[in-house]
């Protein structure tokens, strides 16, 4: 499995998948939700964050935790390489010593060794193969234990935006211009090539009204304009940060397309069946919005009965 364009997200800074919305870690009501997780719980349980991307959830609990006057056994795993470099320098030595980070494991083949008392996941379980992840969970956790988790929701912000980028991904595909960056990135162009292939692409194709004010068709304008006002010769002396760019957007790119999948799997109410076939039952689940009134996600709560 490549998860390079999520391990390339990390490695860039952010402490979050919402980095537009969220300066630094989650807050509002997403920290209130995970407040009161914290508050059922004791000295000394055990708690696994599934998915963690840069860790967002477990220090949430663990600052919480420290509030309380709580230590607790966090650990917290991604597929992906966690940026333990990024965590370790922006959040408190208190707090980030209470984490264990398990990188580069996919959930479907994780082995904890203690059962925990709690597993809790935020925009991450539902990215999972829940068919062989759902064995995995019920494994690690405690009979009794609870397994509670913010998903992302078809009808949410995020996902229009989503949306959104992919489309302009397609129209980008679509135009040419796409293939034409990578192939300049890949070296199957020289800059000569690379130049005359994109105006010619533009003489063709005008940019689509419809995108107009979108960041991310914004970075594509401004770079098209750099080609376009630059000489070949300064082309060249650019290629390195014109595949930059291609790299970028490749791994954006997934990651929206990743969204979009999942986003999609949990508008098919039954996308949690395998969890209920290993024992868990559905305790409740609930939309969860922010500052009152915009859908951030669905929050379940389930309990493992044997
Ligand atoms: C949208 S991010 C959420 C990260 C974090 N929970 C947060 O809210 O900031 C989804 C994360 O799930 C991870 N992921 C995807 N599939 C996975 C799997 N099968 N096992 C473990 N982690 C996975 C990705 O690498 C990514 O870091």
């Amino acid at each position: 499995m490549n998860h390079k364009h999520w391990t390339n997200y990390w490695e860039n800074g952010a402490q979050t998948s919402l980095p537009h919305d969220f300066t630094g870690n989650y807050d509002g009501e997403i920290f209130d939700f995970w407040q009161q997780r914290v508050a059922e719980l004791k000295s000394g349980d055990s708690v696994l964050d599934v998915c963690t991307g840069n860790g967002a959830v477990a220090l949430l609990i663990a600052e919480m935790a420290l509030r309380e006057g709580k230590q607790l056994n966090i650990t917290a795993n991604d597929i992906s390489e966690i940026n333990t470099g990024y965590i370790l320098k922006n959040n408190p030595p208190a707090q980030t010593d209470m984490i264990d980070f398990i990188s580069q494991t996919p959930l479907e083949e994780i082995n904890i060794d203690k059962p925990q008392d709690l597993i809790v996941s935020q925009y991450g379980l539902e990215y999972s193969d829940l068919n062989q992840s759902a064995s995995s969970i019920a494994r690690a956790l405690k009979p009794n234990g609870q397994l509670v988790f913010i998903a992302h929701s078809p009808k949410s912000a995020v996902f229009s935006f989503m949306k959104n980028e992919q489309a302009i991904y397609d129209w980008l595909a679509e135009v040419g211009l796409w293939r034409v960056f990578q192939s300049y990135a890949e070296e199957e162009l020289n800059s000569q090539q690379f130049k005359k292939n994109v105006l010619s692409i533009l003489q063709s194709h005008r940019p689509n009204p419809v995108f107009r004010g979108e960041p991310l068709f914004t970075q594509w304008l401004q770079m098209i304009a750099q080609v376009r006002s630059s000489s070949t010769a300064e082309l060249a002396r650019h290629k390195t940060q014109i595949k930059t760019f291609v790299e970028q957007h490749d791994f954006a790119r997934l990651r929206c397309r990743d969204m979009l999948k999942v986003s999609e799997k949990v508008s098919n109410e039954n996308w949690f069946t395998p969890l209920i076939d290993y024992g868990f039952q559905l305790l409740e689940k609930k939309p969860l919005y922010y500052d009152s009134q915009q859908l951030v996600g669905d929050c379940y709560q389930f309990c493992l009965t044997k």
